[in-house]
């Protein structure tokens, strides 16, 4: 059988990884496929790569469309930025290729690519900044965020530092007139938070959002939804234990992780406040707090790697949190919810245990929920627990701008998170049951 003779274009990391895979890793697929194009404007990335004895036949090119001109090619696999996507496979297609593209999320992209573009990265580190720019075609880059704020050019910004710049920066883009969303958590101490709370009010013709991607995950509004519908009965108990794993490799790769003035925390305020979130958003939010928490195993840092609290919901009912990131399961968040009339535990957004009285309604609800996370599946650009939420959440952003959606997730929504964390260690030092603020 003759073999299918791939033109790859784009060598960046997902460039080069597929045509690593077609050769070496999945070997039934290296006698069906042979690299015999690849293309990228940046010259240097069009080498051989270690470990890929390239085809014989192999054909370099730094301008795509000298390779859509190469006839010997039977499929191009277009694995180029996201804001090319389409353009450029429409190219391919139209000059009579098979064309695959990575990342099927690229059409929710090009959805934003309409409305709009990035105009300018900042970061304090040049070359981080500049490999997204060249990674996304991005035509301006800083390092001083300020100058980049003076760029009239810029309608929206979001905020994805470290914890404990967040309020400075978002603070400085409301007052030069910038919309902002701004990444969890928002602050790494109760100050930022109240400022951040105030100038939400302040500048009340801005959209300020905070992010909780989880939100707009279709399954987990079907839960809240539910909730407030009343099936569970009177609720009794809340419930949230999250298992996650982060090792010393990852506190040491960036200094603001697990110190308190730059994270404010560690598996708390970073992992946990994920589903800590959910809790307040699906339940009406929590009352009041009584906490604990250790450094039991991370002993490079300074900030927990366990807790607990005992939580007081506005509904009346009770509840225990607690979260490790010193457990050897990667990630396991389990939400529970009890009521008088049924009860459900969630692990990972999968139903791993539900009893409700009427057993009809148990199989509704277990037939509808596995309908919506089928229904459901698009692919995610990271890691599979980042969720499918945060192009939504950006799409909400926009549109919130132009006035089309109403904000799904305000600033002083967002803080509830942030409160219950800091109400949890605020609990420890003082030996004091806290009422939360937000
Ligand atoms: N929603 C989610 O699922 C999710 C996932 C990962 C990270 N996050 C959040 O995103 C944020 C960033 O996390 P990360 O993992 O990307 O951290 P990171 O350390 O990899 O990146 C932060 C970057 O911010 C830059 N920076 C810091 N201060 C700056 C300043 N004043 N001006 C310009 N650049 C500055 C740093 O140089 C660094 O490159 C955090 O708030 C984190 O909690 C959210």
């Amino acid at each position: 059988m003759e073999k299918i003779r791939v033109g790859i274009i784009g060598q960046g990391r997902s460039g080069r990884d597929i045509h690593r895979h077609l050769f070496e890793t999945q070997a039934p697929l290296r006698d069906r496929y042979e690299v015999v194009a690849i293309a990228d404007y940046i010259g240097e990335r069009c080498v051989a790569l270690p470990g890929v004895a390239p085809s014989p036949e192999l054909k370099i090119y730094t301008d795509y469309k000298e390779l859509l001109k190469n006839r010997d090619i039977d499929l191009i696999i277009n694995a180029t930025c996201s804001k090319d996507h389409v353009a450029l496979s429409i190219e391919a297609l139209e000059a009579g290729f098979n064309v695959i593209c990575e990342k099927p999320v690229a059409r929710r992209v090009a959805d934003f690519d309409r409305l709009v573009s990035v105009a300018a990265v900042c970061d304090l580190v040049k070359s981080k900044a500049e490999g997204l720019s060249l990674r996304y075609g991005i035509p301006h880059i800083f390092t001083d965020y300020r100058k980049m704020l003076d760029s009239s050019a810029i309608d929206a910004v979001s905020v994805c530092t470290d914890h404990g710049s967040h309020a400075l920066i978002s603070l400085d883009a409301l007052a030069t007139g910038k919309h902002v969303i701004c990444e969890k958590a928002l602050s790494a101490n109760r100050k930022d938070l109240g400022l951040m709370v105030a100038a939400e009010s302040r500048y009340k013709d801005l959209v300020f959002s905070g992010v909780f991607q989880h939100r707009f995950e279709s399954w987990y509004n079907y839960l809240r939804g539910i909730i407030k519908s009343g099936v569970f009965g009177r609720l009794l108990t809340i419930n949230l234990n999250v298992l996650c794993w982060r090792g010393a490799d990852y506190y040491a790769a960036d200094e603001w992780r697990g110190t308190w003035s730059k994270e404010g925390g560690a598996v708390l305020i970073n992992q946990a406040i994920h589903f800590i979130d959910l809790l307040g958003w699906m339940s009406g939010g929590v009352e009041s707090i009584s906490g604990s928490y250790a450094n039991l195993t991370h002993l490079s840092i300074e900030c927990e790697d366990v807790a607990s609290a005992s939580l007081i919901y506005k509904n009346g009912a009770v509840g225990a949190l607690t979260a490790t990131s010193s457990s050897p399961l990667e990630w396991e968040p389990v939400l529970s919810f009890n009521g008088t009339s049924g009860s459900l535990d969630l692990c990972n957004s999968e139903i791993r245990r539900i009893n409700f009285r009427d057993k009809s309604l148990e199989s509704q609800i277990t037939r509808e929920y596995a309908e919506i996370k089928q229904n459901d599946r698009e692919l995610t650009l990271s890691k599979a627990y980042y969720g499918n939420g945060h192009p939504r959440q950006l799409a909400n952003f926009i549109s919130a701008i132009r006035g089309e959606e109403e904000l799904r997730v305000p600033v002083h929504s967002a803080a509830h998170a942030v409160d219950i964390v800091l109400s949890v260690y605020e609990s420890y030092n003082t030996g004091k049951r806290i009422t939360l603020t937000f």
